[in-house]
């Protein structure tokens, strides 16, 4: 299973405007993803950035005007529009949107445009009213229409100084946006996979929490990975500072309690469940006010929280759901034989599971060195890894059960 962006021909329009600079750091994830990336610059673009900055970080040539007419011929566009698998225009002015919408090919990037067949996405940037003017408005009309994606333009701070919709969307959502738009026919194309992820909080009154060391990468990497794969993803996610991916369901939720309700709901609806999160076992008996320093140190008393994947197995008998359900188990001791247990008692199809008392595995880095145990006894170790590669390693398990 692999990301959609691997290998891929990207071409990046860059037009006239402030967020141009951006675009680098867009070129540079792209790039980072596996993504060819060339760039093409208008002559306004070049004024706000340098096509140097995308050759450096893309390794790929950046087009400038001077190139439609020099030393490719004047074919330079045929051959960038036929090899693009896609083409993202970031920033997009509003001069670049209404050439588009009217089939104007009068630059590099407009012609290339027109000579291309493979899906675009736009990021429009410019000032909030050009942007709510009555022709860009009809403009982008006619794109949509035509099947064309836009992300953002976004509320801000605008060059003009003044607040409103008009600044790009971020770097990191428009790439997430690529992403997931490239993604579209993959293996797990019409299944429906509900992935839990991060550390619950529990509230021990109106302002403090208890929680765990849980970060909510490895749970975030396997819903990536579900989306590359071509799923409908929803995510339930406790609080957490990770980038989304782009075109799935999100579900915040705060305690177990909650997860445990919005895990109920949705599950009659899925045909996998990965209980990736870390899941408070005990919750304070919360005080309704604030606890105040000046009435002694307070004794804490605990209930314990729902077991989610309990209720799961126990609501898959009741309705008979057809729901494959994989836990998690991060242990500090006798993994194998907690994981098997867990296996067991929990109904699980597979346990993912990860002995945490070891350097660089489980909470908060990138890596993670896990063992799958299934069902049948079976288990299978695999040695260190990224928390991608960990993702992909499951979805490659749902993959199998779905064929
Ligand atoms: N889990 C759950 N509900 C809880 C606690 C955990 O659904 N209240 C899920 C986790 O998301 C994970 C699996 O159960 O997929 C195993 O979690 P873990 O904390 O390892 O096990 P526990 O059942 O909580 O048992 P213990 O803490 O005693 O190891």
């Amino acid at each position: 299973m692999s990301n959609p962006l691997a290998g891929k021909e990207i071409l990046l329009g860059v037009s006239g405007s402030i967020a141009a600079y951006k675009a680098v750091e867009l070129a540079s994830r792209l790039t980072k993803q596996g993504a060819i990336v060339s760039t093409i610059l208008t002559d306004s673009a070049v004024k706000f950035v340098n096509p140097i900055s995308f050759q450096s970080v893309t390794g790929q040539k950046a087009y400038i005007e001077a190139d439609l007419w020099g030393s490719e011929g004047h074919v330079t566009h045929i051959g960038l529009g036929h090899k693009a698998d896609f083409f993202a225009i970031a920033p997009a002015s509003a001069n670049t949107i209404a050439k588009l919408a009217n089939g104007i090919a009068d630059n590099l990037l407009t012609v290339t445009a027109i000579a291309c067949h493979c899906p675009m996405l736009i990021a429009p940037a410019m000032d909030a009213g050009m942007f709510d003017h009555v022709a860009t408005q009809s403009n982008v009309a006619i794109l949509k229409e035509r099947g064309v994606h836009f992300s953002g333009p976004m509320p801000g701070h605008l060059a003009s100084g003044l607040v409103g919709v008009g600044r790009m969307s971020e770097p990191q959502d428009i790439h997430a946006r690529i992403r997931y738009l490239l993604s579209k026919s993959g293996p797990l194309t019409g299944k429906k996979i509900m992935v839990t992820a991060g550390g619950t909080q529990e509230a021990i009154d109106p302002v403090r929490r208890i929680t765990n060391r849980s970060s909510g990468k490895q749970g975030v990497a396997i819903a990536q990975a579900a989306a590359d794969a071509g799923a409908e993803v929803t995510l339930i996610i406790a609080p957490h500072y990770l980038c989304l991916p782009d075109g799935i369901k999100i579900i915040d939720v705060v305690s177990a309690a909650e997860m445990h309700t919005a895990v109920m709901q949705h599950i009659p609806a899925q045909d996998v469940l990965i209980m990736s999160a870390a899941v408070a076992d005990f919750r304070p008996i919360e005080n309704e006010t604030k606890i105040k320093k000046g009435k002694g140190i307070p004794q804490l008393v605990l209930e314990q929280t729902e077991d989610i994947l309990l209720a799961v197995h126990q609501q898959k008998q009741k309705d008979n759901l057809d729901l494959k359900v994989i836990g998690f188990a991060a242990e500090s001791d006798h993994l194998l034989e907690h994981a098997s247990q867990k296996v067991q008692s929990k109904g699980l199809d597979m346990i993912v599971a990860n002995d945490i008392s070891k350097p660089n595995v489980g909470f908060s880095g990138d890596t993670n060195q896990v063992s799958l145990v299934l069902a049948d006894g079976t288990i299978e170790n695999y040695p260190l890894m990224q928390k991608s590669e960990v993702a992909d390693l499951i979805l490659q398990k749902i993959a199998l059960w779905s064929s």
